[in-house]
């Protein structure tokens, strides 16, 4: 199980509430450009906390010095997996000529992946979609898959719809295109000796069992995000670990607590990283009215104890399983 590279959204904090829901779902950073690291700054890009491996930075770029520089970092930093992105369609990526479009590139995926896997011993990986704009057959990606596992990518990470790349949005482009699970499935079979996993659409357990019966592995990306409590059963459902009873009381307040020690650490604001817990009591009575207090701006000022208590204010919350 891993939960998906989502820009703005799986940052280390996001990561790390994640991390406190499962101890064995890979996590991926956001896309990081190569260009932001190798001009920019490092450490804001990289860091991350010890709590959240498996952990594996994806990189946008197309050039493969600097994805092999890249990737060096990534790995010194610390990083489990390096994944290159072939599977973003906006189109600021596509001026930078990667993401999505390096779909149209095998040869030159190729040799990105390789310089990688020269200069670094963690598992280079590939996201990618299954085809760009109207190309609907599979000997397309058949074609894509087996030209890059030569080059020593073991493992593709398979959003299973096509990027069109003229006239939809990011955001269209996650839900226009219809989802094609049978190509992914195809892919296995083809290439039963590397590591597939599916991802796009996948929002319940039953997918998710019967996803696993056809390929390696599942990637979630807006489910888990968004109904994050979702992550708890994890371990105990893919991983073989007796359930946990964890409370979801326990992860806020855990939660609480690292905003303390970034807040003393880093000056971080409580709400950059609060607003990614918003979903984490969907679905039970009373969650708006906690998830209003954790969001209201004119509470900015009080210490996250203090939002948490009032959150919690004149209500049952504290009850619920
Ligand atoms: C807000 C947002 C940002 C995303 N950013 C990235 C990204 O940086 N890199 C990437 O490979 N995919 C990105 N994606 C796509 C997801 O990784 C995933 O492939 C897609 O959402 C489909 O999976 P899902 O249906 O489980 O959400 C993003 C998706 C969302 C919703």
């Amino acid at each position: 199980m891993s939960v998906a590279p989502m820009m703005d959204w799986t940052d280390r904090h996001c990561r790390y509430f994640h991390r406190l829901m499962s101890r064995h779902t890979r996590l991926y950073t956001e896309m990081v450009t190569t260009g932001a690291l190798l001009h920019g700054d490092v450490p804001r890009h990289l860091d991350f906390d010890e709590t959240e491996h498996p952990v594996a930075l994806q990189l946008g770029g197309s050039e493969p010095a600097d994805l092999a520089a890249s990737a060096r970092l990534g790995e010194r930093w610390g990083y489990d997996e390096i994944n290159l992105n072939c599977g973003c369609p906006s189109e600021r990526v596509q001026r930078g000529a990667f993401g999505a479009c390096l779909m149209a590139e095998p040869q030159l995926v190729a040799d990105c992946v390789k310089a990688m896997v020269d200069v670094v011993d963690v598992p280079v990986t590939v996201k990618h979609r299954i085809g760009i704009d109207k190309v609907e057959s599979y000997d397309f990606v058949r074609d894509f898959v087996g030209t890059v596992a030569q080059a020593g990518c073991g493992v593709f990470i398979v959003h299973a719809r096509n990027a069109w790349l003229k006239g939809l949005s990011p955001k269209e482009n996650r839900e226009i295109p219809p989802l094609r699970y049978e190509l992914v499935h195809r892919l296995k079979q083809d290439f039963p000796d590397l590591v597939i996993a599916i991802n796009g659409g996948v929002t319940s357990d039953a997918v998710v069992h019967a996803e696993l019966d056809r390929v390696d592995g599942v990637m979630v990306g807006r489910e888990a995000y968004h109904h994050p409590w979702w992550l708890a059963r994890w371990d105990a459902l893919y991983y073989g670990e007796p359930a946990s009873g964890l409370r979801r009381e326990e992860v806020e307040e855990a939660m609480v607590a690292y905003m303390e020690r970034e807040h003393a650490a880093r000056g971080t604001p409580w709400h950059s990283i609060a607003r990614h817990m918003m979903g984490l009591y969907n679905g039970l009575p009373g969650a708006r009215r906690w998830r209003q207090v954790w969001s209201d701006h004119r509470l900015k000022g009080e210490p996250a104890r203090e939002v948490m208590r009032r959150a919690h204010e004149g209500h049952s919350l504290a009850l619920t399983p």
